[in-house]
């Protein structure tokens, strides 16, 4: 989302998430959405790489909650690894976690290094997802996890036009692809035991509570963090995202899998 000249993900944009989805979230759900991704994972002393991780939410709820040893989160914006890092270091879990700015494309870390790759709507950012599978698939350890959430579309053909509006006025590279598609990747590319949840339902209901606190006791306190003109260009995003939920052609969802 764009809602400023700020470009992706810019100081205001993290305001107004912050306002709307909690402190150290990007994506809707906060903590109680990560425990969905990981509900049937036994998280416990595993290594985790956060692909995306934002302003750090994940990583630390993983650690203080899930008993993780160690997150690495990566994003490839500086503002958000910035934020990770100082939250990290005022909920006082600095030496559990790294927070890295990388740049888009090959992920550098070494094979079979990592128990559990988890990620939060960050894949619909990454056009290539057969490369991004390879990727992962590598990095883990043998039976490693990967355990995702993401934005995902009803299927593979071109978007509606009503979609098209939509991801036109979140202003951001979204390459959204179906639940099908990530299952038959995750096959391909020899992943085992694989999970796929659809969260449409979910969303649909959540994101019209989010409207009707953002037009009523969040709007002030969005006003104050992104200016009026960006709070009805947020609420008309929200709209849009809310018709293209009821429609059924974006689908948020959860997927696990074990690495054969
Ligand atoms: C919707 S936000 C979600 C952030 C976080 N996972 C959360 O749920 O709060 C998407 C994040 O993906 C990051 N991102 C976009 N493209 C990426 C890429 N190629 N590699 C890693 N992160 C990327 C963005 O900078 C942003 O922080």
């Amino acid at each position: 989302m764009t809602l400023t000249d700020e470009g992706h993900y810019g100081p205001k944009q993290l305001n107004l998430l912050k306002t709307i989805w909690g402190e150290g979230f990007l994506s809707p759900g906060g903590s109680d959405e990560i425990d969905e991704i990981v509900k049937n994972i036994d998280v416990k002393n595993l290594n985790i790489l956060d692909i995306g991780c934002g302003c750090g939410g994940a990583a630390l709820h993983l650690i203080n909650h899930h008993n993780a040893s160690f997150v690495t989160g990566i994003d490839v914006e500086p503002l958000v690894i910035q934020r990770a890092k100082e939250l990290a270091s005022k909920r006082g879990l600095s030496d559990k976690t790294k927070f890295e700015l990388v740049s888009p494309g090959p992920i550098d870390f070494e094979d079979e290094s990592i128990d559990m790759v988890f990620s939060k709507e960050t894949f619909l950012h990454i056009p290539d997802k057969e490369k991004l599978f390879e990727n992962i698939f590598r990095m883990l350890k043998p039976h490693g996890i990967i355990a995702a959430g993401d934005w995902m579309r009803v299927d593979d053909n071109p978007p509606s036009p009503q979609m098209k509006k939509y991801i036109k006025a979140e202003g951001l590279d979204m390459y959204m692809c179906s639940l099908e598609r990530y299952e038959s990747i995750l096959k391909n590319t020899g992943f085992k035991d694989i999970q796929i949840r659809d969260r449409n339902n979910w969303y649909l209901e959540k994101s019209k509570k989010e409207i009707i606190e953002l037009r009523g006791p969040l709007y002030q306190a969005a006003i104050d963090a992104i200016g009026p003109e960006e709070t009805e260009g947020a609420i008309q995003i929200w709209e849009k995202l809310i018709g293209v939920l009821e429609i059924g052609e974006h689908r948020p969802g959860h997927f696990t899998a074990v690495k054969a």
